[in-house]
């Protein structure tokens, strides 16, 4: 499976692999909250963003207005009403479970909690209940006079989406409250499918060539958010109560309270609630909850422990984000053991040979798991993992299980190793042409630029959302399309009619099944939209190693059309200036490695290298599209905007058989992606802290004149040649004559390069 591609750090800088994590864990989110299959497990994706947070701390340059760790996740989706919450929607605070070790509780984050808890009441042991926490969406009922007024989502917490439409199909929702209802009663509760529900559907999906949903809470997502109700309607979703908003109605006092008032209204509540009057007790019923929980019959990721009373509750209060009277346990995900019966090889997107554990089937977290990535061959290795050894599996409420480690103890003499290159014979499994590694990577990849394997996963990621997101070409359509031979690569699909692909066999010979008009139709209308669609979403649609859609709009900003990206000058550039700069910074007489060489000579090497440099760097500078740095001692660095492994690979890319093929075929197809960002100079116009003001620069400054001016168009600044009346400094350095003449004349104020230095920093009071 591909999808482990990115996460392989060997294969590229740091940049691009930020930008590379910022964009699958966006993605994720995207899918993770407005429906769809996220691509990653909670596991995987919590891996990623702190890896994401870490990169940031030691580069805070990186970080830009797309980082997920600036972005405040909601579900808000298009085409649906906004609803204002008049209490809002809050979050709740993790407290998380741990592995055993030597004197530590694993429970400890729980045991600080609830002392946290006593210490702010000035009560040593609160009543507390604990509840199941489920694995679902949020929502809120709202009943006036005793009817559903409305139904909504979460959204971003004081906004949500009106979804009274499709929750109205939701049987277990009464939509007339029994007399003697409150006024105003909201109730917050968790809309999700039942498990056994949710394999029937994924069933009935994979019958139909649908996509399959990775977990029941996307599956509940997706649905409470699509437009056709009575398509939701056919949806098993369920729903319970676990919670309370806006409310007027005879006093309630504690949890049992509650739970009898929505008894009486038949509004059905999470359950079991099992009280704990103490530490001990609490640690105990959390136990006791996890032992319970498995029984319930749908998905559950912890147990939310809550105070008990109400009016101590509103003594607490909540912060911005959650509540202070409540947290969430989080249970270590479930692990089981199971035997390795074998080891098989999937061929990804681009390539890449991924081994996959072919396992006895296990049940695990409520499904049963009989396949987990082994990533690759390192991890193999490091794990020294056999088959015919007892493993240990582990599913966090996720898609892709994993192995964790062997049981050592239990393994037989009969165990066999494994290696991939030796299983796969140096070929492709899926075409038999020649694998290769390069050098410093983990994965072997099949160098068959046709091999079906790779179309068929090249081409449902070319129509995924994040690239040309066409209707109804997922994976089992694409497999089937290249399987029957009606495409090879994703471009032929435009060469597709209407009646070819509504023809498509989606099941057996001998069990035939359409993929049908209205299918085909809707699937030829967004490809014939996408024909028009900026080139930065084409860019990613290749699926071109390490450049995701981050990078595609980067590219995007500095290329006109595919022609100008495909014969690009300016990568070219960038990928000599970093080959010129760092035989450059080789050549430093005061580097220790240098010790020894004549000095002179050293000299004159790097003049003629720096004049080089100079020279193909200078018109890209004017333009602001690089810029050259002092690097420490006596050393220069390249601000590459699109980072010097993305600069490579798309280089590669165009020289590449397959890269000419595409940009032919674009050619043969009339299709000409188009920059919508392209910025013929992006530093003009650019907002900074010298937005307004005007420079002139004299005298000897520290770093060459042409790069001063540089820094201060960057910094939102104008440079310019003559002092005149509309100068707003003059910089002078040592020496400088008549401008500075010109300048005490014309009342222009005359600075040092430090003062002008100090301007540009960001916020910085003169
Ligand atoms: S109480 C102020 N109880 O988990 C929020 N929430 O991760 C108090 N959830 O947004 C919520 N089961 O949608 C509560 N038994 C339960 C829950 C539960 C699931 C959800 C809820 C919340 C989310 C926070």
């Amino acid at each position: 499976m591909d999808l482990f591609e990115y996460s392989s750090r060997h294969e590229i800088d740091e940049r691009s692999h930020y930008e590379e994590l910022c964009r699958v864990v966006n993605h994720n989110n995207e899918l993770y909250y407005a429906k769809a299959t996220p691509e990653i497990t909670d596991a995987e994706y919590d891996r990623l963003y702190h890896e994401i947070e870490e990169i940031e701390t030691r580069h805070p340059e990186y970080k830009t207005a797309e980082s997920p760790t600036q972005r405040v996740g909601n579900d808000l989706a298009e085409g649906f009403a906004k609803i204002k919450h008049p209490i809002p929607m809050l979050s709740i605070d993790d407290v998380f479970e741990h592995k055993a070790a030597p004197r530590q509780e694993t429970d400890e984050e729980l045991i600080d909690f609830y002392k946290r808890l006593g210490q702010a009441l000035g009560e040593v042991s609160p009543h507390v209940v604990v509840e199941p926490k489920i694995d679902g969406c949020a929502v809120t009922l709202m009943y006036r006079g005793g009817e559903l007024a409305y139904a909504a989502t979460r959204g971003d917490g004081n906004v949500g989406d009106d979804i009274t439409t499709n929750v109205r199909t939701v049987k277990s929702i009464p939509q007339k409250l029994p007399s003697g209802a409150p006024n105003v009663l909201e109730v917050r509760g968790e809309i999700f499918m039942p498990s056994a529900e949710f394999d029937e559907l994924n069933a009935q999906r994979d019958a139909e060539g649908l996509p399959a949903f990775a977990n029941p809470r996307n599956a509940t997502a997706g649905t409470i958010k699509l437009l056709d109700a009575t398509e939701v309607a056919r949806r098993p979703l369920r729903f319970l109560a676990h919670g309370m908003g806006a409310y007027d109605g005879p006093p309630l006092h504690c949890m049992d309270d509650y739970e009898h008032l929505l008894a009486a209204m038949q509004i059905p509540y999470n359950k079991p609630i099992l009280h704990a009057h103490s530490l001990d007790e609490l640690r105990a019923t959390v136990k006791e909850m996890d032992r319970r929980r498995r029984g319930l019959g749908f998905g559950t990721d912890g147990a939310v422990v809550k105070l008990n009373d109400f009016a101590r509750r509103d003594e607490l209060g909540t912060t911005a984000r959650a509540p202070r009277w409540a947290a969430a346990f989080k249970y270590l995900p479930e692990q089981r053991e199971t035997k390795l019966l074998g080891i098989t090889v999937q061929v990804g997107r681009t390539g890449v040979l991924t081994p996959v554990a072919e396992l006895e089937p296990v049940l695990i977290s409520g499904s049963t798991v009989s396949r987990a990535t082994l990533h690759n061959q390192d991890e193999i290795a490091r794990k020294d993992v056999r088959i015919g050894d007892t493993v240990l599996v582990e599913k966090a409420g996720e898609i892709i299980p994993s192995v964790v480690k062997v049981v050592e103890a239990k393994r037989s003499a009969m165990a066999q190793p494994y290696s991939l290159s030796e299983a796969v014979g140096g070929v492709c499994p899926s075409c038999g042409a020649p694998v290769s590694k390069e050098e410093g990577q983990v994965a072997w990849r099949c160098t068959n630029f046709a091999c079906p394997a790779q179309a068929v996963t090249r081409t449902s990621y070319f129509c995924s959302r994040a690239a040309l997101d066409i209707e109804n070409l997922g994976g089992v359509v694409a497999e089937a399309l290249v399987n029957t031979g009606l495409i090879r690569t994703p471009l032929e699909l435009f060469k597709l009619t209407r009646e070819k692909l509504g023809a498509l066999n989606l099941g057996t010979t001998k069990d035939p099944r359409r993929f049908g008009e209205k299918n085909a139709s809707k699937a030829i209308d967004s490809l014939e939209r996408a024909r028009k669609f900026p080139m930065e979403r084409w860019i990613t649609a290749f699926g071109i190693p390490s450049i995701g859609s981050i990078t595609a709009r980067e590219v995007a900003k500095y290329h006109r059309d595919i022609n100008e990206l495909a014969n690009s000058d300016y990568l070219r550039t960038l990928v000599e200036l970093e080959d010129s700069i760092s035989a450059y910074n080789k050549l430093n007489p005061e580097s220790p490695s240098n010790k020894g060489k004549e000095r002179a000579g050293l000299e004159s090497q790097r003049a003629e290298l720096l004049r080089r440099i100079h020279g193909s760097a200078a018109t890209y500078m004017e333009r602001g599209y690089l810029s050259l740095e002092p690097d420490g001692k006596n050393k220069l660095r390249l601000v590459n905007p699109i980072g010097s492994v993305s600069c490579r690979k798309l280089l590669a890319y165009w020289e590449s058989s397959a890269g000419k093929h595409v940009l032919n075929e674009l050619h043969e197809l009339g299709i000409l992606p188009v920059s919508d960002c392209y910025v013929q100079n992006p530093a003009e116009g650019k907002q900074g802290p010298l937005t307004g003001l005007t420079f002139v620069l004299t005298g000897a400054l520290s770093i060459p004149r042409d790069e001063m001016e540089r820094r201060i168009s960057a910094a939102g600044g104008k440079a310019s040649g003559s002092v005149t009346k509309k100068t707003s400094y003059l910089v002078a350095g040592e020496g400088g004559g008549s401008k500075r003449e010109k300048a005490v004349k014309a009342g222009v104020p005359i600075i040092d390069e430090a003062t002008l230095l100090r301007m540009m920093q960001p916020n910085e009071e003169l």
